[in-house]
């Protein structure tokens, strides 16, 4: 079974045997052995099975820390070592998770542990279910509640300093999830005869020592208490502290509590009214007053607390005191009162104390509910966690331990019901092969308490509602009749008995062999007791209480509700609440704690084996092992079963069909587990070994991992794959899309690149096209041309004979026409200006016309010379003529001529007439003047210049002084021959006379003038008109001139004369006169 071993383990560490299941050899002996052992080491828990047995260790262990809550939390029970949270924990989640409803029940004797083990429970189950706000709150409260009550419901008794004094009851309601709703607390029996008168070494209960220690003084004065116990009498003195409890401190707890519970301020004061009335009732005492009839009468002694209590709970005193004093009996609409004595005063007083208390007690427990109650209306799961309080046996038992033990015995009963007879009964009707193991049954004591006819209980209320006297002993007398021949009813007093000699047997009492011991019971005060009446008087004085609480805790004080029915005695009505009780019990999942107590001392470290030993055995757990060890752990029907693990194996998941035990057998088989470690029984799979079905729950929850993680897989594969789908289609439309726009784009860059291309091969051809037919043009035109020609030629060759003679002349004279035509037309348009000195002239175009062309230009200037001539008068006619003599004379021959061009001709530059000093020699020349000026005449010796006027006239010129005007000279015109000059630019001239005349004997004359041209063309001009005859012109260098007898020759050369620009003349020799003029 290697597979089946789990991690952590109770058998890990393990002191003795954590499970007494596994202990060997199986006796008392070792039994108690393990479980000292076990304490010795701390170790207070030990399992049997699933039951936990709990030592009470009396002192504060560290195993109850949130560490340890965690550490047991959601763990199986057997992982780790025994412990009262892995019971916690397994109810907790198997009413989660199972939905089933639990009961937790603590059992055990007084000081034992329970409360203790409740109070673990509630809190470890606190810890782990569901959290928030509203929860914690329902949490708190349902924490908060234990502190009030047991306040109000324990007390210090001899065998526990924190007794519980009432049975408790509570379901803990949850909500699907497991979180906490609310709860409900039943009580049983409140021991409210501690109230009035406690044993020795008790107290009273709590709540009284916790108000006078913890109350500050204005509270108190408000109640008008007083700090010291001893001032009350109902407060036993001997033991009124306990040891290491802090009632001061805890009173404030209370309180605390108390608001969280819910109630308010005004509430919890009016709880300690009461509480404090209570107290105070105590103090109230009696005295004799003999009355005249002989009647006993009492009176209240001391009236001063009378009326504190009447104040306090708002009674009028007299209505009280009337109630302490007489006692109406009604009976057929007849009212009978009658005095009370001391006695009954006191009784009557001690009655309204604990009816008082007890009634607060159940308002208490309803108030706390109130608060506690589920919200919600929705289904619950509930958790009852019972705390009643243990067996006890005391020195004196009275009706309260009668029926403290019956409740007990009742529990021992649903225990046995439950675990030994159940279970074996079961094996037997499933068919499990089974040896029975013999345990007691108590159930013949239950019986003997509880049976209807002839029951202790029954006897008892029959003896309490029977006229005549009834006594005590009259109930034991009939117990005796009764049930003397019971095996487990023990008494004195029946004749035949067996007990007639046992010594410890007391007449006035009664023995039960209870499951848990033999019990001694004192009879008296049990049928008071089961009666709890309580005088209508003082009933319905506390109705009439203006305090609320008080006046709502006595309905039954109200007149107009008289019930004249006799209220159902104590022993009736608990004998119900625990049928009840136990009827709730058996329809939830029982889960055992079974305290022990391992000493009488109430001390840490010892360990009574005797005392231990007689708790095992009334407990029954040696049998509970024994049972537990020939039986099986586990037991589910098959439906469940295979519902739970069918996804183990695979012929049954998910389905299967068929008969859900062969379903369990196949999945079983599958698994591998050895056969001895189950059973099949007729409804039911039992299972030996909790091992095996922690190892298959285990795998169930391996599995529930594997399967979510599969549908988490499938899930994720799913939704993967969807998206994927969805992002392929996706993808699809966008490519599609994109190769649509990519080949879009690709065709119209095609079509372009084909349209360029087509365009250039069109272009191309077109070219060819055109070349071709370009060429084809001008081939037809060559050819026509040719054709032309030809024709022509042909026709010339056929027509020369025609034409050929003169068809040229005319052609070329056309064309010459034509040409000459153009020619003029353009020699028109680009004629020169009418300027005479205009010299430009268009270019000739054809180099045949320049004869033509030149001509033209002449003539054209000629024209235009004869149209300018036109233009002149006569005069300037004239003018123009003598210069022009003179350019035909001096033009290029003398140098001198050029410079005369510009110069007009004047002739008469002296003005003779004019100029009255020349009147005589215009007088002598008669006639009219061509020429007057001033000359230089060469001195023929020496060549020097004298100035002489030179006067020209028609028929003459004259040579006259410059100054005088006297004439030197005088030669007619006709003896002149001719006229020498140089051809440089001198002004030297010679003017030669005819040889043989009158003036030839003076000689020639030589001359110089600035003006030698116009002197010599008018010479030369007058000569001509007047003698017809030319005279000679000489223009040489080098000429002669006839000096009276001698010729001299004048020459001229070139050089630079003394006085400059001026031409200087000098002579040689004789025969030779030099003229030197210079350079041009
Ligand atoms: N687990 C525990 N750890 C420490 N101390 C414990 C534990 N259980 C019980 N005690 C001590 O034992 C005392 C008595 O326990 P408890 O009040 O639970 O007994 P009980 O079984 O309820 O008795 P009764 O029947 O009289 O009410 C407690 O006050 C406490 O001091
Ligand atoms: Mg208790």
């Amino acid at each position: 079974m290697s597979k089946m071993e789990v991690k952590t383990s109770l058998l890990d560490n393990m002191i003795g045997v954590g499970d007494m299941v596994l202990l060997e050899p199986l006796a008392e002996e070792s039994f108690l052995e393990n479980l000292k052992k076990r304490f010795d080491h701390n170790e207070i828990y030990t399992y049997i099975g699933s039951v936990v047995i709990s030592v009470n260790p009396y002192r504060s262990l560290p195993i109850y820390s949130p560490e340890k809550v965690e550490e047991y939390r959601n763990r199986n029970f057997y992982e780790l070592s025994p412990h009262i949270f892995s019971l916690a924990d397994e109810a907790y989640r198997s009413l989660r998770d199972q939905d089933k409803d639990q009961c937790i029940l603590i059992t055990g004797e007084s000081g034992a542990g329970k409360t203790e083990a409740s109070k673990l429970v509630m809190s470890y189950v606190a810890a782990v279910c569901g959290k928030g706000a509203e929860v914690n709150q329902v949490k708190e409260q349902l924490l908060q509640s234990n502190p009030v009550l047991e306040a109000f419901g324990n007390a210090k008794t001899v065998r526990n300093d924190n007794s519980s004094r009432f049975g408790k009851y509570m379901d803990i309601e949850f909500d699907f999830k497991g979180d906490p709703l609310g709860g409900v607390i039943s009580n049983y029996l409140l021991e409210k005869s501690r109230v009035v008168k406690q044993p020795r070494g008790e107290r009273n209960f709590h709540v009284f020592y916790q108000l006078l220690s913890g109350a500050p003084d204005d509270m108190l004065k408000k109640l008008n208490l007083e700090r010291d116990f001893s001032k009350y009498n109902y407060l036993g003195l001997d033991s009124a502290t306990v040891n290491g409890v802090d009632d001061a401190a805890n009173f404030r707890t209370v309180r605390n509590a108390m608001q969280i519970v819910g109630f308010m301020d005004d509430e919890t004061q009016s709880v300690l009214e009461v509480v404090s009335a209570v107290l105070k009732l105590g103090n109230i005492e009696f005295k004799p007053e003999s009355r005249v009839n002989g009647l006993d009468e009492s009176r209240v002694k001391d009236k001063n607390e009378l009326k504190e209590i009447c104040e306090l709970i708002g009674i009028e005193q007299t209505v009280l005191e009337r109630a302490f004093s007489f006692r109406t009996v009604e009976a057929k609409q007849e009212k009978v009162s009658t005095t009370l004595n001391v006695a009954q005063a006191y009784y009557a007083r001690d009655a309204l104390a604990k009816n008082l208390y007890s009634r607060l007690f159940s308002w208490l427990v309803n108030r706390i509910n109130e608060s506690i109650k589920a919200q919600t209306k929705t289904r619950k799961k509930v958790m009852g966690v019972l705390d009643i309080y243990g067996f006890e046996i005391f020195e004196d038992n009275s009706f309260e331990q009668f029926i403290i033990n019956y409740c007990n015995e009742k529990l021992q009963q649903i225990f046995i019901e439950l675990t030994l007879r159940e279970e074996q009964e079961e094996y037997i009707r499933e068919g499990i092969e089974w040896t029975h193991i013999d345990y007691f049954n108590n159930a013949i004591i239950c019986d003997l308490i509880e049976n209807n006819t002839n029951g202790i209980l029954a006897m008892l209320d029959e003896e309490c509602l029977r006229p005549g006297t009834v006594s005590d002993e009259t109930f034991l007398e009939k117990l005796n009749q009764i049930c003397a021949g019971h095996e487990h009813f023990e008494s004195r007093m029946s004749k035949n008995s067996k007990f007639l000699n046992d010594h410890t047997l007391p007449h006035n009492c009664f023995r039960i062999q209870h499951y848990a011991g033999k019990v001694l019971y004192r009879v008296e005060g049990f049928v008071d007791k089961n009666n709890d009446l309580l005088y209508r008087d003082l009933s319905q004085a506390m109705w009439k209480a203006s305090h609320n609480l008080v006046k709502s805790l006595f309905p039954d004080g109200n007149p107009t509700k008289i019930n004249l029915k006799r209220p159902p005695t104590a022993g009736f009505q608990f004998k119900a609440s625990v049928a009840t009780l136990m009827k709730n019990l058996l329809t939830k999942n029982p889960n055992y704690i079974r305290c022990i107590k391992p000493n009488d001392k109430k001390a840490a470290h010892i360990f009574t084996d005797s005392l231990v030993c007689h708790q095992v055995r009334y407990l029954g757990l040696m049998e509970n092992v024994r049972v537990r060890r020939a039986g099986y752990a586990f037991r589910q029907t098959y439906e469940p079963c295979l519902e739970r693990y069918k996804m183990l194996c695979k012929q049954t998941w998910p389905h299967w069909r068929g008969p859900a035990r062969e379903g369990v057998e196949v999945l079983l088989k599958d698994l591998q587990i050895p056969r001895e470690e189950y059973s099949y029984g007729r409804s039911k799979i039992f299972i030996r070994n909790p091992r095996t079905l922690f190892h298959l729950e285990d795998q169930r929850k391996q599995r529930l991992q594997d399967l979510a993680a599969l549908i988490q897989k499938i899930y994720r594969g799913w939704k993967c794959r969807t998206r994927f789908l969805l992002m392929k289609r996706s993808q699809i439309t966008v490519a599609a899309w994109y190769r649509r726009y990519a080949q879009q784009k690709k065709y119209q860059r095609i079509k372009s690149s084909a349209i360029v291309v087509q365009s250039y091969i069109r272009g191309w051809k077109s070219r060819k096209i055109l070349r071709e037919l370009k060429y084809q043009k001008r081939c037809t035109e060559a050819v026509t041309t040719i054709a032309a020609y030809w024709h022509g030629t042909q026709v010339r060759r056929d027509y020369r004979k025609f034409f050929r003679a003169n068809a040229g002349k005319k052609i070329y004279e056309f064309t010459i026409q034509r040409i000459m035509q153009k020619y003029f037309l353009e020699l028109k348009n680009k004629m020169p200006s009418m300027s005479p000195i205009d010299k430009t002239w268009p270019a000739r175009p054809y180099l045949f016309l320049e004869a033509t062309h030149t001509e033209l230009r002449r003539i054209f200037h000629l024209w235009r010379c004869k149209k300018y001539r036109d233009l002149f008068t006569e005069q300037k006619k004239a003018i123009y003529d003598e210069k022009l003599e003179a350019s035909e004379m001096f033009k290029d021959k003398k140098a001198l001529y050029p410079s005369s061009v510009g110069q007009p001709f004047q002739g008469d530059y002296l003005e003779i007439s004019k100029n009255p000093k020349y009147q005589k020699l215009s007088t002598l020349v008669e006639e009219k003047i061509i020429l007057a000026d001033i000359v230089n005449k060469i001195n023929r010796a020496n060549g020097k210049a004298t100035p002489r006027i030179f006067l020209l006239t028609k028929n003459s010129f004259l040579l006259a002084d410059q100054k005088s005007g006297q004439i030197k000279s005088s030669v007619p015109l006709s003896d002149l021959t001719s006229a020498s000059m140089s051809a440089q630019t001198d002004g030297f001239f010679a003017v030669r006379v005819k040889e043989g005349t009158p003036a030839a004997a003076k000689g020639d004359f030589l001359l110089s003038s600035d003006r030698l041209i116009e002197i010599v063309t008018k010479l030369y001009r007058t000569c001509l008109s007047s003698t017809k005859e030319k005279i000679n012109i000489e223009i040489s260098d080098e000429f002669l001139v006839q000096f009276k007898q001698d010729k001299v020759c004048v020459k001229f050369v070139q050089g630079s004369p003394k006085n400059g620009s001026v031409a200087a003349c000098k002579r040689k020799n004789n025969r030779l006169l030099e003229v030197a003029v210079p350079s041009p």
